[in-house]
């Protein structure tokens, strides 16, 4: 009986997707975002699915979520959290774990990174008290200058991390063979880049396989959504349970939420000082958080995932597109460009304006005739008013001059290539944007 009222009304809630969620055609007047939802009946199936079990915690949609992305990405281990800010902080914290003896991050150890980006990229290095390194990027593949690498590096470097600008790999292999050569860590932020591909030696992968840790957002602009929500993942066991004990709250237990004793000793063990026998569910061999995401995320993320070749066969699509009609303007604005050995999945189509073309002027254009624009998030971070309260040489380091870090956040600005635009939609962008230069 509960059975078949479940199936009238997820039957019924497919009916109102497909009556009330249909996907717009573009028409003029239209406002264009720089990028948005595409989802379908399935997605909302599967929430109301979720919402009807009411587990609410991560439960079985997380457990399949957790293991589509794993392999979708060719990872071993993935954990889903509730954004992608929070897939930095885990990845970031796991690396100051104890656990990771003369390898893990101190206060006042260094890490290199860009300060062309999303500041959650670098919020938890300064948050825990370690000293980013700033190093400039190049213009137009907007990633870290390889050949800076060198400069930046010093006794107390201990980890790379570094974002896939809008989807453009960083140059992986220099610097991956730089984190070797060092033996530092690389954490991969993933978030703009699902599904990228690299190919290093011959081999082609996914983009946040290649790094210690790679991490995804899912806020409803990226490539795939569940409103909020992110992931961190790795093939390194040890960093897994880190990110797992951090995740939880900081526990030592790896029992899943409503599980008791899977082990079958959980009153047996021994830990430091504490009493013999103490519950091991609240034993903690971490100071961690509580990152988890809801089970109702996890079923949207599920149905998202199905899609995710076609999402990015449909970004690819309209970057050509936008980057052909363009190139008619190249005296004016530069385009972008994409990174030597890879297979960029585009979050967005950057354009820098060159001298005599200006910025501001061609974004409030391009915003008064419904084109969202968006600036590369904190353009250089280091101009930002958080920063105020930091100290050059004690909180962080710049190499060099950051002048073409400066130029994005002068002359730089991005639009959508996102599914939900189709042809006509990119063709008035285009229109727009030759009467507005
Ligand atoms: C490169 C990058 N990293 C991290 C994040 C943070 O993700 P979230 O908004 O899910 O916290 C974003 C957000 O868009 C991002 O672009």
């Amino acid at each position: 009986m509960s059975n078949d009222i479940k199936e009238k009304i997820l039957s019924l809630v497919s009916e109102y997707a497909d009556m009330y969620h249909k996907p717009r055609t573009y028409k003029p007047g239209d406002k264009l975002s720089y990028s948005g939802r595409v989802y379908d009946n399935l997605e909302m199936v599967n929430l109301v699915d979720s919402a009807l079990e009411f587990w609410l915690t991560s439960g079985r949609f997380t457990d399949e979520f957790e293991q589509k992305l794993a392999d979708y990405i060719c990872v071993k281990y993935c954990s889903f959290v509730n954004s992608g800010s929070s897939a930095n902080l885990l990845a970031f914290m796991a690396l100051t774990s104890p656990l990771l003896e003369e390898r893990a991050i101190k206060r006042g150890d260094e890490v290199i990174t860009v300060a062309a980006g999303f500041p959650t990229t670098v919020s938890p290095i300064i948050q825990y008290g370690a000293v980013p390194v700033f190093v400039d990027v190049t213009i137009p593949k907007y990633n870290i200058d390889v050949a800076q690498l060198e400069n930046a590096l010093s006794e107390r470097t201990k980890a790379i991390m570094l974002a896939h600008t809008l989807g453009n790999p960083f140059d992986i292999a220099k610097v991956k063979a730089f984190c070797n050569k060092n033996n530092l860590w690389l954490i991969e932020d993933n978030c703009d880049a699902l599904g990228s591909l690299y190919t290093i030696g011959g081999t082609t992968a996914k983009t946040g396989s290649f790094g210690d840790i790679g991490t995804s957002s899912f806020y409803p602009p990226h490539h795939i959504t569940t409103g909020e929500g992110g992931a961190v993942y790795t093939n390194n066991p040890l960093l897994a349970k880190i990110m797992r004990s951090m995740r939880d709250w900081g526990r030592d237990c790896v029992c899943a939420s409503g599980q008791d004793n899977l082990c079958g000793h959980r009153f047996d063990g021994q830990f430091g000082v504490m009493p013999t026998g103490y519950d091991h569910k609240y034993v903690y061999s971490h100071f961690g958080y509580n990152l988890k995401a809801t089970d109702m995320q996890a079923a949207i993320g599920v149905a998202q995932l199905d899609k995710i070749e076609a999402f990015v066969k449909a970004r690819r699509h309209n970057f050509e597109f936008l980057n052909t009609a363009l190139s008619s303007l190249s005296s004016k604005l530069i385009l972008p460009e994409a990174c030597e050995c890879s297979v960029p999945s585009w979050f967005g189509f950057m354009i820098t304006c060159r001298e005599g073309v200006n910025r501001n002027k061609l974004v409030r254009y391009l915003e008064e005739n419904n084109i969202q624009t968006r600036m590369l998030f904190a353009g250089n971070i280091v101009r930002q008013p958080c920063f105020d309260s930091c100290e050059e040489g004690n909180d962080y380091r710049v190499i060099g001059d950051l002048k073409n870090t400066d130029t994005i956040m002068n002359d730089t600005f991005w639009i959508g290539v996102y599914p939900g635009l189709d042809e006509p939609a990119m063709s008035y962008m285009i229109d727009t944007i030759k009467t507005g230069i």
